[in-house]
């Protein structure tokens, strides 16, 4: 694991920003996988920044994201493909048909996930993607207990992450309790994994990730296995690493 140290969140998001942009200058046909939540935010807004001082374009970008709610339709506020529509999406020059989240209202929601991993595949897999982490250790909404060979699902949503992502909903009672995720199969096949992590909040989290055991109770320990993660975290989240 590459490791990135930054001072706080704004440098965290300026590095993870510089890193992307170097491969839309690289690759021919990017094909990037986009994570939502308070992250990965000030990442999208510095993207956003330099495409329009025309030092990058999308034109060429594929995106696939990781995850969304099931039950929660594109013009709902809270579901994963307004987030992308709102801190991305509608403020740059990428081609909507090549933008893709699962979809969370599908009337068949096994086919939305076979489909999903279908299309990340016909156009050649995952360039780079780019993580969150969970409190509870969980990359995507592969939970503690996922099998590391899971591909794209339908997942229940534990506990400790209801309650985190409670602070978007009006209640807790509004969070829906499942939800359509890539799988850890999937995120591990992408060429190249950036894992954003800030806040002391995370610290506990980002120390298993880095110096704990390899073990299915703690999905993203599993990218100790992968040949190419750069891990971009602040100084908080690094306090116990
Ligand atoms: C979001 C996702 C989640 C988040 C994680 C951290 O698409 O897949 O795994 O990355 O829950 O969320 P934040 O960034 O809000 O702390």
């Amino acid at each position: 694991m590459n490791l990135v140290k930054t001072k706080d969140y704004d440098t965290m998001s300026e590095e993870a920003c510089k890193l992307l942009a170097q491969r839309l200058h690289t690759l021919t046909d990017p094909v990037l996988g986009l994570a939502t939540g308070s992250t990965p935010e000030g990442m999208y807004q510095c993207l956003i920044n330099q495409y329009n001082q025309q030092q990058i374009s999308f034109k060429n970008v594929t995106t696939f994201n990781l995850d969304e709610y099931i039950g929660l339709a594109a013009d709902d506020p809270n579901s994963y493909q307004y987030f992308m529509n709102e801190n991305l999406f509608k403020h740059i020059d990428i081609q909507k048909n090549k933008t893709h989240l699962p979809n969370g209202v599908a009337t068949d929601l096994k086919k939305e996930c076979t489909d999903y991993e279908q299309k990340i595949t016909d156009v050649g897999g995952i360039d780079l993607q780019v993580l969150g982490l969970g409190t509870n250790g969980h990359i995507a909404f592969n939970e503690p207990g996922t099998d590391f060979d899971g591909r794209t699902d339908i997942v229940d949503l534990a506990q400790a992450t209801l309650d985190a992502n409670a602070r978007f909903f009006d209640s807790i009672e509004d969070v829906p309790t499942q939800a359509l995720t890539m799988g850890i199969q999937s995120i591990m096949e992408a060429k190249e994994i950036i894992l954003l992590v800030s806040g002391e909040h995370k610290a506990e989290a980002l120390a298993e990730v880095i110096n704990g055991d390899v073990t299915e109770a703690f999905p993203a320990s599993i990218l100790q296995k992968h040949n190419n993660v750069t891990v971009i975290a602040d100084e908080a989240a690094l306090a116990k690493v």
